[in-house]
């Protein structure tokens, strides 16, 4: 499973959802890929971003589930970030904060969104995926999956090896 999380999750791009659960500036889901705590959110310029989750300070949960927020401000001792990741305000700590400056930002993962669905890729080498993708885009294109709007999100967790499922749903 570690050469798994290696070689594939944290190496390639991987879809975390669709832009549209995230339609307006400040909307963010919360989620996690290979262990690794992530928040996707939508900026003020409508940019989609999967930053990381985890507070620069002590490591806490920035956000959590679903939500709207015109700024990022962690639960713990309150350090708060725009919705691009950048630190805006540590209380009691601002002088060290602005020293350290964009050590105390939100890294922000590869993002690429491709016919509407966000893809990350974790470790940030991965060659861009819309060229990859696109000898698919002429079987696709008669489905007109882009602009399609959301519906739903369904959680299910299956008691089987990830490449089971991948596998089953690879005939449709
Ligand atoms: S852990 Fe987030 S502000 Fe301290």
């Amino acid at each position: 499973m570690s050469l798994e999380r290696e070689a594939i999750f944290r190496a390639e791009w991987v879809c975390l959802g669709h832009a549209g659960q995230i339609p307006l500036p400040g909307d963010y889901f919360a989620c996690e890929l290979a262990g690794e705590p992530l928040l996707v959110i939508r900026g003020n310029e409508g940019q989609v971003q999967v930053l990381s989750n985890v507070c620069r300070h002590r490591a806490n949960l920035v956000a959590q589930g679903t939500g709207n927020r015109q700024r990022l401000v962690c639960s713990y001792h309150a350090w708060s970030y725009d919705l691009g990741g950048h630190l805006l305000h540590a209380p009691l700590m601002q002088e060290v904060a602005a020293r350290l400056a964009k050590r105390c930002d939100l890294p922000v993962f590869a993002t690429e969104l491709w016919q509407d669905f966000i893809f990350v890729n974790l470790d940030g080498q991965a060659s861009p995926l819309g060229p990859r993708l696109a000898p698919f885009l002429p079987t696709i294109n008669n489905y007109g999956i882009l602009g399609r709007h959301h519906q739903f999100v369904g959680h299910e967790v299956w008691r089987t090896n990830w490449k089971c499922l991948v596998e089953n749903f690879m005939e449709g």
